[in-house]
């Protein structure tokens, strides 16, 4: 396993609720995992401890065999990298060629190595023609993919997007969307997302759900849309066809001998989902 958290709890005041408690998981190398939940469920304390921008109270994280520390948090972060929500918040360079040098400097890049990297990275999210530009000026998407760009930049193997697209229009989030597909399809690279986008659940490898910090189901998204009572606790509408295939199951009607049932709920939730 690529990541493994193991019985962790984080409380950010001591006479405070655990914000996320004894909480385990594993992530596979090159896998796709969404994380769900409602708002305060402990899935940005998760992403920050797995960056290290918070330290566990209790348990261990290890990304490719390390042990999470104080002492090596800054060589987990060449390997595992975040994108925020909040896109106005990651700029720091007055041009997006600037901002994403920051990145390289911080990562000891010589400034002559630089050009040949920002360009590459800048035209893998379709932004090359943006480079001279200041990021205040560009739509949310482009904020975004500049964001993207900047941790890319510093060749990751595991991308953690924190609700990364909640607050785009439609066109900035599947710009946004297509790109990390685009990233984990061709680079093989590792993505945890933060999400409330069931369209990015339903292509997921794997699905966590979170609820008052622990960890209420984890599988695969065909095994979630069949568990109705997870996914009402956490208030994602079932789909009519889902509801009516359970309903037919319930009944007796034996809608397993017509075909594998895990691929006709899968069906009607692809089919749901392009309506
Ligand atoms: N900086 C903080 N200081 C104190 N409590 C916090 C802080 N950030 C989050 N919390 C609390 O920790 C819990 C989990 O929050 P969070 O991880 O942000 O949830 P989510 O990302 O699922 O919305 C919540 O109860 C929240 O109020
Ligand atoms: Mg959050």
């Amino acid at each position: 396993m690529q990541i493994s958290v193991k019985n962790v709890t984080y409380r950010y005041f001591e006479d405070q609720k655990e914000a996320v408690n004894d909480v385990s998981f594993d992530i596979e190398k090159g896998s796709y995992t969404t994380i769900i939940g409602h708002n305060g469920s402990g899935k940005s304390t998760i992403a920050k401890l797995l960056v290290g921008l918070l330290e566990a109270n209790e348990g261990t994280i290890t990304i490719e065999d390390k042990l999470l520390t104080e002492e090596n948090v800054t060589e987990i972060r060449d390997i595992i990298a975040i994108v925020f929500q909040n896109p106005d918040n990651q700029f720091i360079g007055s041009t997006v060629r600037d901002d994403i040098a920051f990145g390289l400097e911080n990562h000891s890049v010589a400034p002559k190595d630089m050009d040949p990297i920002i360009e590459t990275f800048a035209e893998l999210v379709d932004m090359t023609s943006f480079l001279n530009h200041e990021p205040t000026k560009l739509s949310g998407g482009q904020k975004q993919r500049v964001a993207i760009a900047g941790v890319l930049a510093m060749k990751p193997d595991i991308l953690i997007l924190d609700e990364a697209t909640a607050m785009l229009d439609p066109k900035g989030k599947k710009e946004v969307m297509d790109l990390v597909r685009k990233i984990h399809q061709d680079e093989k690279m590792t993505i945890i997302s933060i999400t409330h986008d069931i369209e990015e659940v339903n292509f997921s490898d794997q699905v966590i759900v979170m609820n008052e910090g622990q960890i209420t189901f984890n599988g695969n998204p065909s095994e979630i849309l069949t568990q109705q009572k997870v996914l009402t606790d956490i208030q994602l509408d079932v789909p009519f066809s889902v509801k009516l295939a359970t309903k037919l199951k319930d009944k007796g009607i034996p809608i397993e001998n017509m075909l594998d049932e895990g691929k006709i709920i899968n069906e009607l939730w692809q089919y749901n989902l392009k309506k």
